[in-house]
């Protein structure tokens, strides 16, 4: 178990992912709250910051329990962190260092540039710089404008770079990382998704007993690896609940609860269509929209749970990154969309939470769900929101408008996976606007709706582009989307980018 103490850095989760990548298990931990367990620590790594270390409000936490105990590797605002406090010198640089660099001045004995040729890139992100080194410091490689791009500490396992190994940038990386956490820190490589079932099917056995488990899934890879994780450890005991809410794509429902009995879940599929789209009707705001969807869910879920007597637990599919403590660097942030499904359900479900994704992220919630052999076309679907197609249909909700929703997004995808684009598209969907056109269809006027195709590439949903799809293909989509789908007369193609616009239109 590697330590990945957390200052703020944007980049801190790409750390642990790169860990993880090397099979080595890791978490990460705010830098003022140490871990009660240090002990279980082999190694611990210290990511970069927003902060100058010359600043009163930076973080300065108290290392003693780890400095020269336990391998250290610092990265970045770390590197300048041990300099900064041990009689090193830390100055604002000249110039901004941002971007690509290249190392040189290698020592080319140490065990921890093994592998890494002089010349290698390197990616920077700062504008403080190490101007001398800490007591103690050995520099072991240099860039053009950086002199101190890295050292160690004589007599200790501490490592210092000023560059950040984990960004894709630095091409020797994941090199230098596993040179520090195996060969230096001697930590082996068993995080494996095969170990990882088979230790998870083991402890869920032993946490849940013989007693009963609840689970909502929804169509998408968390909850439906979490429901096969749960099954293959207490089978008959979980019981699966998988909501219609009458927002999900063309025949979504059917088709994925056949797939869900096809391996062998006990899943009850519940058609709540009518009553959501009642307690839609005539709302227009989005927000509104999401809360309604949220609470009707509620509902649904509660009446159906109470069906199955004496259940004690309800399983979740959350994932590593909704539990990780963020480090606020700019005080709370503004609340854009209310996304109804984090948090989970309400206390008064009374139940007991297990969740056995916890501490994944999503790439290895895919490589756990491929090692139980779900379905890789399951585990590649694009993500869809909670509220589904209501934050797709702007403006208030009918089921003549859900029909044509469906239509025109289901030609859009399967579109998409007809001309192998599905894959390289992170997200994509139809947007239904609250504007009617005037068109010519044979010889007679139309005034009819306008959608929008929206297809955009992203690793996490936080930041997006759209993606430049064939006009080709958008010509072919449009056409038959005008000639197929009954009320629409113009198809428009979203270019727009995250920021400052957002994934979804509501
Ligand atoms: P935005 O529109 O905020 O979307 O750029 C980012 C990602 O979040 C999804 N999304 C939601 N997911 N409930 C969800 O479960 C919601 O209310 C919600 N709103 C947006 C969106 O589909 C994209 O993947």
């Amino acid at each position: 178990n590697i330590l990945i103490l957390d200052f703020g850095s944007q980049y801190t989760q790409l750390i642990a992912r790169r860990v993880r990548e090397l099979n080595i298990y890791c978490e990460i931990h705010p830098f003022n709250k140490l871990p009660e367990n240090l002990s279980d620590f082999k190694a611990v790594i210290l990511s970069g910051s927003p902060f100058s270390v010359r600043s009163e409000d930076a973080p300065h936490p108290d290392l003693s329990e780890i400095r020269g105990k336990k391998p250290l590797l610092a990265v970045c605002y770390g590197a300048q962190y041990l300099a900064h406090f041990d009689g090193g010198n830390v100055a604002p640089s000249n110039i901004r260092e941002y971007g690509r660099a290249h190392l040189s001045y290698m020592k080319d004995e140490e065990l921890f540039l093994e592998g890494i040729p002089s010349g290698s890139q390197v990616w920077m992100s700062h504008s403080d710089t190490i101007k001398e080194l800490p007591t103690n410091g050995v520099l072991l490689a240099s860039t053009a404008d950086v002199t101190n791009a890295a050292y160690r500490i004589e007599g200790e396992e501490t490592y210092a770079i000023q560059f950040h190994p984990e960004v894709y940038h630095s091409t020797h990386g994941k090199q230098l990382l596993e040179n520090f956490l195996v060969k230096i820190a001697g930590v082996s490589q068993s995080w494996t998704p095969d170990n990882f079932v088979e230790m998870t099917v083991a402890s869920l056995k032993e946490q849940v007993g013989s007693e009963k488990v609840v689970l909502g899934l929804s169509g998408g890879v968390d909850s439906t690896v979490a429901a096969v994780l749960l099954n293959e450890a207490i089978g008959d005991q979980l019981y699966c609940i998988f909501v219609n809410n009458g927002l999900l794509r063309k025949n979504e429902f059917e088709n994925v609860l056949h797939q869900y009995e096809g391996m062998g879940l006990n899943v009850k599929g519940v058609d709540a269509s009518a009553r959501f789209l009642e307690a839609l009707a005539g709302v227009e705001d989005p927000e509104q929209k999401r809360k309604i969807i949220g609470r009707v869910f509620i509902e649904v879920f509660d009446d159906e749970s109470h069906l199955i007597e004496d259940a004690k637990w309800l399983g979740q599919g959350t994932i590593y990154p909704d539990v990780i403590e963020s480090i606020s660097v700019n005080g709370p942030s503004a609340t854009i969309k209310s996304h109804h499904n984090v948090g989970g359900l309400p206390d008064f479900m009374k139940l007991k939470i297990v969740e056995p994704l916890r501490m994944l992220f999503k790439d290895e919630v895919r490589r756990v769900g491929a090692t139980l052999g779900i379905d890789p076309e399951l585990l590649g679907r694009h993500p869809f929101p909670g509220p589904g197609l209501a934050i797709r249909i702007l403006g208030d909700i009918t089921p003549e408008k859900v029909r044509i929703t469906q239509e025109v997004d289901a030609i859009f995808i399967n579109g998409l996976k007809e001309h192998g684009l599905y894959d390289k598209v992170w997200q994509a969907g139809a947007i239904l606007l609250p504007v009617n056109s005037v068109g010519v269809m044979g010889d007679e006027r139309t005034y009819e709706k306008c959608v929008a195709l929206r297809a955009v590439e992203s690793t996490d949903g936080m930041t997006a582009d759209w993606v430049h799809l064939p006009y080709e293909f958008l010509q072919k989509i449009s056409n038959e989307i005008i000639n197929r789908v009954k009320g629409v007369n113009r198809v428009v193609y979203d270019i727009s980018s995250k920021p400052p616009a957002t994934i979804e239109w509501e």
